[in-house]
């Protein structure tokens, strides 16, 4: 965090100070949640969790080095004292980014936000030191966090923000006010907690509403290829830019094609020059996430040059989204069991398909969770397009959706054991154990709550010789 004193935190904040011998104390640390996390100069934040309370901690965090805690009740330590601790931390990021010199990128969108703000943080931090959400925290509390992570060296600072509702994604944009705005899909995640795609594109659209004018350099990046998505274009009074392979697009890619191992290939396209990419991640869901990525660091003045070598270098920063394992076997182990929804479904057996010619492939999925009344068509599609697509074995996990998956692959013309259910990640662990043969390729992808994480971990340690239970 840029260096401030916890007078001035105070003041900020709007809050007492407590056992605080020298107010003029600084703090030159990250604010933290996490009591492991804290090192000298931090500021402790203490919320009150379903199991733990952060204010039991402060002592221990103090004696790690903490200058002070962050807390709703004085704690016989340093202590800045306030109401609402969420509610200071977003006070104190506000202003923090206020003085910060840095360019603030949001980045919104049912499915990819975490992957794009990797690409993006790897593509701009070629240009000048970014800051970027670290993982998916891209709520309340680990926006503030993520922002207050920043320092005076800091020229970027990308951050993810997700909704559940209606005027969240405004209110993160007012703690950490945005010049550049992108958003990504509007697709079905969450559908069941909103009501509706029109009231997801209402939420994700908060965004753009958020952005400065074009002449104060506000910026919106649209996705040209999804409707509710292009249509957000009339709630800015920022400069739109889109990106897509539509042919209206700002920033497009042209042959694009996925190579035999699964990663897309395809032509750069900006407003000043184009320059070829092929990138080291899977799945062609990836060149919409890329072209996003690009249009965002082609606003901010980077070249397209730069911007192809930059993506093609790029990497998996977040764990269990498309992370391929090679065992010496020759079994191909691909673990996106980080999440799943309809459309990262689609995306993820198209990259097995892909990867799997002339192999043997498998697709162990989960249930897809809080697709409200779509939950059963949505699932039978999934089961119908792995037979489409000619994925050899389809393993349905868990309890009635995994059901509704195979009866999808059935009724699409899979017979025999080309389909099977069983009960659990364990089952599945079993059931692979036994069946794999060198050259297969494996694709394990689900709802996080169905944990199937565990089987695509298994999976890569069976190969090496070491344990494979789940249990
Ligand atoms: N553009 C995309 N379209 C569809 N699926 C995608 C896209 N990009 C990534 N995915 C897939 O969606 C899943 C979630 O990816 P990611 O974590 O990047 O999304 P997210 O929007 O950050 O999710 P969350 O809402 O959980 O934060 C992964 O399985 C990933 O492979
Ligand atoms: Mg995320």
């Amino acid at each position: 965090m840029i260096a401030l004193s916890l007078a001035e935190i105070a003041a900020v904040v709007g809050g007492q100070t407590h056992d605080i011998p020298d107010p003029s104390t600084q703090v030159t640390g990250p604010v933290v949640r996490d009591s492991r996390e804290v090192v000298p100069g931090s500021l402790f934040a203490a919320f009150v969790g379903a199991r733990v309370d952060g204010h039991d901690y402060a002592p221990q965090v103090v004696e790690a080095g903490a200058v002070a805690v962050l807390a709703s009740r004085p704690v016989g330590v340093p202590a800045i004292v306030v109401d609402d601790v969420q509610t200071a931390l977003g006070a104190l990021a506000r202003h923090v980014v206020r003085r910060l010199g840095a360019t603030l990128v949001a980045l919104t969108g049912s499915a990819g936000k975490t992957s794009t703000k990797d690409l993006i943080a790897q593509v701009l931090r070629h240009k000048a030191p970014t800051v970027f959400t670290p993982g998916s925290l891209n709520n309340e509390i680990g926006l503030p966090l993520t922002a207050l992570s920043a320092t005076e060296e800091t020229r970027f600072l990308v951050l993810e923000m997700g909704a559940r509702g209606i005027c969240h994604i405004r209110y993160l944009t007012e703690l950490t006010p945005p010049r550049i705005g992108l958003v990504l899909n509007v697709g079905t995640a969450h559908i069941g907690e909103f009501g509706g795609r029109e009231q997801i594109a209402q939420a994700k659209g908060e965004l753009v509403e958020a952005l400065p004018s074009a002449q104060d350099g506000g910026a919106a990046i649209l996705n040209a290829d999804d409707p509710l998505v292009r249509a957000m274009a009339s709630r800015t009074k920022a400069k739109v830019v889109l990106f897509g392979e539509s042919a209206e697009a700002d920033v497009r890619a042209e042959n694009v094609r996925l190579t035999d191992s699964g990663q897309p290939s395809f032509r750069l396209h900006t407003p000043s020059g184009a320059s070829d990419v092929t990138m080291r991640l899977y799945g062609e869901h990836h060149v919409s996430n890329a072209l996003a990525a690009a249009a965002v660091a082609h606003e901010l003045g980077m070249s397209a040059e730069e911007i192809a070598l930059a993506l093609s270098e790029a990497g998996t920063l977040s764990r269990w989204r498309m992370e391929v394992t090679e065992r010496p076997d020759g079994v191909t182990i691909v673990n996106d069991a980080y999440n799943a929804n309809p459309e990262s479904m689609r995306a993820a057996l198209k990259a097995l398909a892909a990867m799997g010619k002339g192999r043997r492939t498998w697709a162990v999925l989960g249930k897809m969770a809080e697709l409200g009344d779509e939950a059963l068509a949505e699932h039978d599609a999934v089961g119908r397009l792995a037979v489409r697509l000619n994925v050899s074995k389809l393993v349905a996990v868990g309890g009635v959706e995994a059901s509704w998956l195979q009866l999808g692959a059935y009724n699409e013309g899979s017979w025999g054991e080309e389909s099977v259910h069983v009960s659990d990640a364990q089952a599945a662990i079993d059931l692979l154990r036994s069946e794999l043969r060198p050259g297969d390729v494996v694709l394990v992808k689900a709802s996080r709550s169905v944990g199937l994480e565990s089987v695509g971990q298994a999976l890569v340690e069976a190969g090496t010789g070491r344990g494979v239970d789940a249990r």
